[in-house]
């Protein structure tokens, strides 16, 4: 079967492609991409006048809950909310239960993919042995069950010795290494960020340096055993200045960060919403432009979701008790938008840090149009605007504080292999 996307806006960051044209599928797989392609066969013709055509979105930062709290989330729903959030390759965090630190439960996060996910799903394993950070987990028996890299998501690895020796194992393993920055002696029993806020609230402030500090000794345990350390979820302006001194001591490092961090700060959480609840913690304005600025300089190159569902058991109670997180993989895409908007970014430069930077810190070749690969491709109206309703979110969990909110960019379509999902019903 043939499928003939028309006159879309074409952008694929692979291979620097940035036109109005076509975009022609034969069996699953890209065969053309050009200005103008005629076909005189049958062939299925897809519209795509105003849209922009893009390859799916690759989300390294995602909670999908399975197995063990699949009342907040499991594979299916998950990836279903992930196809309409337009990311059609995610790798899911270890932190389930049990926790994702045994080949045993590697695979069985495969196996339930196989049978129940929409989208692709890679696992990351643990570092440490239930995230304890004390005991190395087996690197190689996990990489060669189907780990795509390592991470004690949620916990930082405390113990400096310990990091170090991971990230030696994993340079040995070639399996990427992510890391939660918090250091939890700063950090523990904090809720919200450290400052007006949660002085006038009175709750436990979550102070920068929590992160700073941890972000600081990972780039000097990269420089010293020469492997790269993937950041995670930078929430602030403290950490700027070491990612500029890493990148001139060309130490190994990526970055990332999420859509909340570049657009909201603290204030959402003046009310106690617990929806706003998030590790770490919303910052200030000047954190949020610090971030942006980042992204625009590529000291971040990556933005990710931090999907995180929770259900209303653990959102909606006393602020002090609420779970931090908020899911993010249908927010993700319209929330980066803003960043074109906004003229921090070109859409070539977003789609680099939601497509191809997070593949290559994976290791994995990114969605993109070129002749033969498999069609992962999705088209967006990126002036649609719509209230993200409870009916909207395909995940099981509803916990964002967008909800209800009024956002502006959405995904039309998904073609992927052969199937052609029409995400413009609800
Ligand atoms: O807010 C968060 N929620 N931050 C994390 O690091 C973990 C996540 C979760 O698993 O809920």
């Amino acid at each position: 079967m043939k499928i003939l996307i028309k006159k879309g806006r074409i952008i694929d960051p692979s291979q620097n492609l940035d036109f109005l044209g076509d975009l022609l599928i034969e069996n699953g797989k890209i065969l053309e991409v050009e200005k103008n392609i005629e076909i005189h066969e049958r062939v299925e013709i897809i519209e795509a006048n105003n849209l922009w055509v893009l390859p799916g979105l690759v989300d390294i930062h995602v909670h999908l809950r399975e197995p063990g709290e699949e009342w907040k989330e499991d594979i299916e729903t998950g990836t279903k909310s992930a196809l309409y959030g337009g990311v059609l390759r995610l790798a899911c965090m270890p932190n389930t239960k049990p926790p994702n630190d045994s080949p045993e439960v590697t695979k069985y996060i495969l196996e339930r993919a196989s049978q129940k996910a929409y989208v692709t799903v890679y696992p990351i394993a643990c570092i440490t042995k239930k995230q304890e950070g004390k005991e190395i987990t087996e690197f190689g028996r996990l990489k060669k069950a189907g780990a795509i890299a390592v991470s004690d998501d949620g916990k930082w690895v405390q113990d400096s010795g310990v990091m170090k020796r991971a990230m030696l194992y994993a340079k040995n393993f070639d399996l990427p290494i992510i890391s939660h920055c918090e250091d939890i002696s700063l950090s523990r029993g904090g809720q919200i960020n450290e400052g007006y806020f949660s002085a006038k609230l009175g709750l436990k402030g979550i102070p920068t340096s929590a992160e700073t500090i941890a972000v600081l000794r990972d780039l000097i345990l990269a420089k010293e055993t020469q492997k790269s350390v993937h950041l995670a979820h930078l929430s602030t302006k403290e950490v700027i200045p070491f990612l500029k001194w890493a990148k001139e001591e060309n130490i190994p490092f990526t970055a990332e960060t999420c859509p909340h961090y570049f657009t909201l700060t603290e204030r959402e959480v003046e009310n106690y919403n617990t929806l706003a609840k998030v590790n770490p913690p919303l910052r200030t304005e000047e954190d949020v432009l610090a971030i942006k600025l980042a992204l625009k300089e590529g000291l971040i190159e990556v933005i990710a979701s931090d999907h995180a569902p929770h259900s209303p058991l653990e959102k909606e109670i006393e602020f002090e008790h609420a779970s931090f997180g908020m899911i993010g993989l249908q927010t993700l895409l319209p929330l980066s938008l803003n960043l074109i908007r906004e003229g921090y970014l070109t859409p070539l430069a977003l789609f680099e840090k939601l497509i191809v930077n997070p593949s290559k810190v994976l290791g994995i070749d990114p969605p993109s149009f070129k002749k033969g690969n498999s069609a992962e491709v999705i088209i967006v109206d990126p002036e649609e605007e719509y209230v993200l309703t409870e009916e909207i979110i395909q995940s099981k969990s509803k916990n964002t504080p967008f909800l209800n909110k009024k956002l502006k960019g959405r995904v039309k379509k998904v073609i992927l292999k052969e199937k052609i999902f029409d995400l413009s019903l609800i």
